[in-house]
């Protein structure tokens, strides 16, 4: 394939990754940057139907299996559908979250096992990893506050753990930064909105 610009952002809950890039999304397509911005779970009509399933409220009794293989299911066709042709397309990807958020939520917060949940992703998407992720760092407890703060946003099945799971969630992210030093980079998300705005714009603008 040829150079793509496939951005994904990650991190915990409240960190504000789903404003920054709304804002990011703008300032491209400002600067006349053909941009498509996606999210998971979901992304594609098939992949919301699926979302719809693994987040709902009421499914507590769905296996922690039965969940890894819902989003990866879901990672599939979003990726086969929405993210694979606008690359082939030239155009720049910004994807709320992908395959870290397994490998963390599910691999360590679920306790599957990082090599488990990364071979059904490598099933569902190949080898296909971003070519950058900024990781928005931020305590647990600041991210599930902000959270609680925020009235409007729907709770969902995973922001229902307690706050062991979100902190070994958090540590998981921390351990694939040190591991992936050249694809994922680290941003202070306890700052203000506009200083981790450019915070995500730093780490983007080389590609664009
Ligand atoms: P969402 O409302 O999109 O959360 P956020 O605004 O924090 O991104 O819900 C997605 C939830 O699904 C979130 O709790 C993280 C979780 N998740 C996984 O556990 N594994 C995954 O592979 C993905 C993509 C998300």
């Amino acid at each position: 394939m040829e150079k793509t610009v496939f951005i994904t952002f990650e991190g915990p809950e409240g960190a504000g990754k789903t404003t920054v890039l709304k804002k990011i999304e703008e300032r491209l397509t400002e600067r006349g940057v053909d941009v498509v911005a996606t999210r998971e779970p979901g992304g594609s009509v098939i992949a919301e139907k699926i979302r719809h399933i693994i987040l709902d409220k009421n499914h507590t009794e769905m296996d922690p299996r039965t969940e890894a293989l819902l989003y990866a299911a879901a990672r599939s066709q979003h990726f086969a559908e929405t993210v694979e042709p606008a690359l082939k397309e030239g155009k720049v990807v910004l994807c709320d979250r992908f395959i870290d958020s397994s490998l963390t939520y599910q691999g360590v917060g679920r306790n599957l096992g990082i090599d488990a949940v990364k071979a059904i992703n490598e099933f569902a998407i190949g080898d296909r990893m971003p070519d950058v992720t900024v990781l928005f760092d931020l305590e647990p407890e600041v991210g599930l506050a902000r959270i609680n703060a925020n009235a409007g946003r729907e709770v969902n099945r995973l922001d229902k753990e307690d706050l062991a799971f979100h902190q070994s969630v958090h540590e998981a992210y921390l351990h694939l930064a040190e591991r992936f030093p050249e694809r994922i980079q680290v941003i202070d998300a306890s700052k203000s909105l506009e200083e981790v705005v450019e915070s995500a714009w730093q780490c983007i603008a080389p590609l664009v």
